[in-house]
């Protein structure tokens, strides 16, 4: 118990640290108004290519066809069955940056029956049912999930822990790399702080990075917490993309 109390303050306090540089990183790039502008055009040209891929994507159309929100739903099929059917075995999951609900969609198809699904998203998501035959309970939030820890686990009995913690979260993307990179693993050490509070011992973590200098550090410290980490570009994730997930399993609190 020590133990895990220590681990939990000592990842606190470095997340402090990567805080306060995140904001210095901000701050620098914030008052170059010139690569702002630069930046800003090149979005709007980027986000016309974006809209034109769409059209052409065979996962959006395998999206429409199979009923999923989005395409995000093949990346954690794809995921699950490298991992081991993690989802399969898990009676709660907590989805974290859950809309529009894909991943959900794909969580309670996979999940035992009688089990429990909480979700949360800063957007209002649609409702997401549970199959007629299983009665998973699914229960959703609105608001950041580091805001809202209490009322998350509130939805669980005292002695209830999380199997599997799930976070497709993305911050808003500025465009600029480094940033982007620093932002998310800022998430992402959020989402391994919330663990201590929510996740069973041996349950799971599956996270979103954008891969950057930072990546090798991120897995040193979920080492400590995990006993064994993966790096995984499932075929669904555009190859252009430096988006990368981490599944992480044998949570060792
Ligand atoms: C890529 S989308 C998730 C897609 C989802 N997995 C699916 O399959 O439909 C990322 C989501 O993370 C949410 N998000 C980002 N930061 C968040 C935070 N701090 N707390 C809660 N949600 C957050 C965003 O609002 C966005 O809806």
């Amino acid at each position: 118990m020590l133990c895990s109390e220590f681990a939990k303050a000592s990842h606190t306090f470095k997340l402090l640290f990567q805080h306060k540089s995140i904001i210095q990183n901000h701050y620098l790039y914030n008052i170059d108004t010139s690569s702002t502008f630069r930046k800003y055009s090149s979005l709007t040209k980027s986000s016309g290519r974006w809209l034109e891929r769409q059209r052409r994507d065979a996962f959006v159309k395998q999206a429409k066809i199979h009923g999923y929100r989005s395409r995000a739903a093949y990346k954690l099929l794809e995921i699950n069955d490298k991992c081991g059917k993690f989802l399969e075995k898990s009676k709660i999951i907590i989805d974290l940056g859950a809309a529009p609900g894909s991943w959900s969609q794909v969580a309670v198809e996979k999940m035992k029956s009688n089990s429990k699904l909480i979700t949360i998203d800063i957007l209002d998501m649609e409702t997401i049912l549970s199959p007629e035959n299983k009665n998973i309970k699914i229960i959703h939030l609105k608001g950041k999930f580091e805001e809202s820890i209490p009322q998350i686990r509130s939805h669980l009995n005292e002695d209830e822990y999380a199997d599997c913690l799930l976070s497709d979260m993305a911050p808003n993307t500025s465009g600029v790399k480094t940033l982007d990179h620093n932002r998310i693993i800022f998430l992402c050490n959020t989402a391994i702080d919330f663990a201590f509070e929510v996740l069973k011992p041996g349950g799971c973590l599956l996270m979103k990075i954008f891969s950057g200098s930072e990546d090798a550090i991120l897995r040193n410290e979920l080492k400590q917490y995990f006993e064994d980490v993966q790096f995984i570009k499932p075929a669904s994730s555009r190859s252009e993309s430096s988006e990368t997930y981490v599944f992480a399993k044998g949570f060792k609190v």
